[in-house]
């Protein structure tokens, strides 16, 4: 038996994203720019979660087209492959097999609460997939395979943490004795923390300001993607449901109006301006001259993204190669944590 304390890694960050349908502006402004940011301060691991897309049935060559487009994004956002791991889930063992430990861990009551299956599995949850209810499990998995101190998510995904941080604490408690006779006195796994920053965390559809912007919404005028072209984003603005008034002067003035918060955010998320400011500008003005401005400085920020999407598409080969790079470099941490929860667990390994 060792006496001496080993401690969690202090800082390390971890998120992870669906490759399912292309990114829209709410996964830019909830995620992608916290992800890019926060990586010239922390250890950042990055993970496109395809075993997360499964959990509702995807066809499979449009999956392994996602794939290669969501990676594709991130890098063409600003994503630095050398600077932080950026890898694919299922490229990773450790994620499957701590989330079977971690399906014996949590308890059918917690998952139970968790909203996002109710979403997900809509009227006849009957006919819905084990794997969607277990999914925020597998998501606890990707987290606690790196022992993850920060995770950056939307404002969606904070009831998924909190889960997380439960599964954490009750496998520390119900291990306690074996967790301690390899040296940690505090505990396994750290209780990580969401990280939910910046003025995008919850963009709305365009059409309907009371509904999360999102990939599923039918309607592809209810979201801005990441490769939609100059016309198409101005179209959508363009056609953004507004109600009748004029655009208040403070920002008080925006309670019980959706529509309109829901557009003075996102041009306060991407001009990196506070409410107040962008009020100090239109305010008593029209939608229409907001939303012209708008459109310009979407297009201004998004369509240099696309062009490089485009570009790194067009070679999978190297998208492929990067992807396997992190995998290798990702394995490398969570192969030893694995191993530490099967001797903690009581399970042999070879
Ligand atoms: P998903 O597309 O569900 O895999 O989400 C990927 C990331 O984008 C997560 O961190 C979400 O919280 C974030 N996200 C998704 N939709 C939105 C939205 N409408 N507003 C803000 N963040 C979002
Ligand atoms: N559930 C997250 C979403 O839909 C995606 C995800 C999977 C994730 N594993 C994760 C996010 C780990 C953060 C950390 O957005």
């Amino acid at each position: 038996m060792t006496t001496t304390n080993k401690t969690v890694p202090a800082n390390r960050v971890f998120s992870g994203m669906q490759p399912t349908g292309s990114l829209h502006l709410g996964n830019y402004l909830g995620a992608m720019i916290n992800w890019i940011a926060m990586q010239e301060s922390h250890e950042c691991i990055y993970c496109i979660v395809d075993l997360h897309a499964i959990t509702l049935w995807q066809d499979p060559a449009e999956l392994r087209q996602s794939i290669r487009k969501v990676t594709a994004a991130y890098i063409a956002s600003g994503l630095d492959p050398k600077k932080s791991i950026l890898f694919n889930q299922s490229q990773v063992p450790a994620h499957a097999e701590l989330a079977w430990v971690f399906n014996c861990v949590a308890r059918l009551g917690w998952l139970d609460r968790m909203t996002q299956f109710k979403d997900k599995a809509g009227k006849d949850k009957q006919r819905a997939s084990v794997g969607l209810y277990v999914y925020p499990n597998l998501m606890a998995a990707d987290i606690l395979a790196y022992r993850a101190t920060h995770v950056p998510v939307g404002e969606d995904q904070k009831q998924h943490l909190e889960l997380t941080r439960d599964i954490a604490q009750k496998f520390n408690s119900d291990y306690s004795d074996g967790i301690a006779a390899l040296g940690y006195n505090d505990g396994f796994f750290p209780l990580p923390e969401p990280v939910i920053q910046g003025a995008g965390t919850r963009v709305m559809s365009l059409r309907d300001g009371t509904k999360k912007m999102s990939k599923s919404d039918p309607s592809e005028l209810s979201r801005i993607n990441i490769s939609d072209d100059a016309d198409t984003i101005a179209k959508k603005i363009r056609k953004a449901k507004t109600d009748p008034g004029d655009l208040p002067s403070e920002v008080a003035g925006l309670d019980g109006r959706p529509e309109a918060q829901n557009l003075v955010g996102i041009f306060a998320a991407l001009s990196q301006q506070s409410h107040d400011d962008i009020l100090k500008d239109f305010g008593g003005g029209q939608f229409s001259k907001l939303k012209k401005e708008l459109a310009e400085l979407a297009v201004e920020k998004l369509a240099p993204i696309a062009t490089e999407i485009a570009k790194l598409e067009a070679d999978p080969a190297e998208i492929d190669r990067v992807l396997a790079d992190g995998a290798c470099r990702a394995r490398e941490i969570a192969a030893p944590t694995i191993d530490q929860v099967k001797d903690i667990v009581g399970l042999l390994r070879s």
